[in-house]
């Protein structure tokens, strides 16, 4: 898995010392309040897991699953839900987490859908934040890391349901991309040929 990989953005020591300070901040500003934490799946599992021990608040947690990148790495420009019942957050002050600001759509799609549902407040925190034109007007409240406006992995995030269990943020070999961008469409990772 790792003679994928490009280069390495960021460390699992780098990101965790910068979840301590937005664990900080979110604690500060929901101390009192009734949160409710809605992490948006699968990407943002891990980041999910760590950043929550780190909160000390009596928060609850929820989930939504969505997918608009379906194989590639561009947006489709169509965000589905997948599961049929939406966390209840009426009367609650909603935070959102996902792996990546990248088009800005997936956000913007749960963003307003928990906002329909009678949500006291909706804020949003990502992990990383590419450095980009957006053509959705959305930002994040809370934000772990800017990055360039390249396709990255691990920690949580994938490629074609690959290197999500990386610790670390990376970007993968062109090669490798380009390869399984080739592969037919159900062809399993051992068929992708990885760079040598
Ligand atoms: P949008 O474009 O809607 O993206 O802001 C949100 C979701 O798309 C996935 N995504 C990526 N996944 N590397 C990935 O592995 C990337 O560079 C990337 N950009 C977007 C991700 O699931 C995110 O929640």
């Amino acid at each position: 898995m790792f003679r994928d990989l490009a280069r390495t953005l960021l460390h699992e020591s780098t990101i965790l010392a910068r979840l301590d300070e937005i664990a900080a901040r979110i604690t500060d500003d929901y101390r009192g309040k009734d949160l409710t934490v809605i992490a948006v799946l699968n990407g943002s599992f891990m980041f999910m897991g760590d950043l929550l021990r780190r909160i000390p608040l009596p928060l609850r947690v929820d989930c939504v699953s969505v997918a608009s990148y379906h194989g590639g790495t561009e947006s489709s420009g169509r965000v589905t839900f997948d599961q049929i019942s939406l966390p209840d957050v009426a009367g609650r002050h909603a935070l959102i987490l996902d792996d990546i600001l990248d088009s800005g759509l997936t956000l913007e799609a749960v963003a307003a859908k928990l906002g329909g549902l009678g949500a006291l407040s909706v804020k949003t925190c990502v992990l990383l934040r590419k450095r980009k034109e957006r053509t959705v007007a959305i930002d994040a409240d809370y934000v772990g890391f800017d990055i360039g406006d390249e396709f990255v992995v691990g920690y949580g995030l994938d490629f074609q349901e690959k290197y999500r269990n990386l610790p670390c943020i990376a970007v993968l070999h062109p090669d490798v991309i380009r390869a399984g961008l080739d592969a037919p469409a159900g062809a399993s990772p051992e068929e992708v040929p990885s760079p040598s």
